[in-house]
């Protein structure tokens, strides 16, 4: 993979959820090799373990945090680790996001609470704990919000999903009034398809989406991770409330695959 820019995040405190695989790996790797001691979330333990390793490996410093990002105990479990050994919690990327697709007519009611728990009372809720430890340091701090281009147009058997999306993006906007006094700023990236190791398991995903996006293929996880590491350095303190689109062009046509 890819390492672009250099924000020079040494010293800094992240926390990352659902950062086993695919984006929100690649925001630890390089947050992690840009000098960030990195929480690195995921609720596969073997995963997490696995991953915070080979980012550790990479040149980093990597703490596995294997947990549930929707259980409000694990929250403030892994909020008060991160406060207690580094004295602080700069950086908080929600990237923890289920996927579940389902026609509209037959969704089932615990795949729409499942949806609205992760992608939605994890983020709240995270945020929530964060931002009391970011209030408390004085320091300000940066969160962000992974969104999903679902969340500005519609896409087929993603109605829950999508609505996740778009309202993840409010309650950007919206924390804007409640932490801008304290010197927090809160923004969301919002990825296109992206190849990664849950995409790929469709074999068609790369072709279909290289055919329909503008700029003739899907996203890489660095596509979305330097947009991620933009919004959460120090270039971006005075952007808050803002979602950035990364999907090569999809959202001005938006062709259904
Ligand atoms: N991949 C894409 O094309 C794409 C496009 C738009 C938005 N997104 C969003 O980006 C984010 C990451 O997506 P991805 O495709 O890179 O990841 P993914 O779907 O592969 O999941 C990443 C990790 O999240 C973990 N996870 C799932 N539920 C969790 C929970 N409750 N607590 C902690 N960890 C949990 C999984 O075990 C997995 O290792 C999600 O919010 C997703 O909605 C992805």
């Amino acid at each position: 993979m890819k390492h672009i820019n250099n924000y020079g995040f040494t010293g800094k405190v992240a926390i990352v959820t659902g950062a086993g695989q695919g984006i929100g790996f690649e925001i630890c790797r390089q947050l992690a090799k840009q000098g960030a001691v990195v929480f690195l979330n995921d609720i596969d333990e073997d995963l997490a373990h696995e991953a915070s390793l080979k980012v550790s490996k990479d040149g980093g410093n990597c703490i596995a945090c294997p947990g549930d990002s929707s259980d409000l105990s694990f929250i403030e479990k892994m909020t008060a680790v991160a406060a207690d050994r580094y004295g602080c919690i700069d950086i908080v990327i929600a990237n923890a996001g289920i996927t579940l697709f389902g026609d509209f007519f037959d969704y089932p009611p615990a795949s729409l609470h499942r949806v609205l728990d992760v992608n939605l009372a994890g983020t709240f809720f995270l945020t929530q704990a964060a931002a009391k430890q970011m209030r408390k340091q004085g320091t300000g701090g940066s969160i962000l919000f992974t969104s999903s281009v679902t969340g500005h147009q519609a896409h087929k058997d993603l109605a829950a999903y999508g609505m996740t999306k778009a309202a993840l993006e409010m309650l950007a906007r919206n924390l804007v009034l409640e932490l801008a006094p304290f010197k927090i700023n809160v923004n969301t990236v919002a990825p296109g398809a992206t190849l990664t190791e849950r995409t790929m398991e469709d074999p068609n995903y790369n072709r279909i989406w290289s055919e329909i996006t503008p700029m003739g293929r899907p996203a890489l996880t660095s596509d979305i991770a330097a947009a991620a590491l933009f919004l959460v350095s120090d270039h971006a303190r005075h952007i808050t409330g803002q979602s950035l689109i990364v999907d090569g062009g999809w959202t001005a046509t938006s062709p259904s695959p």
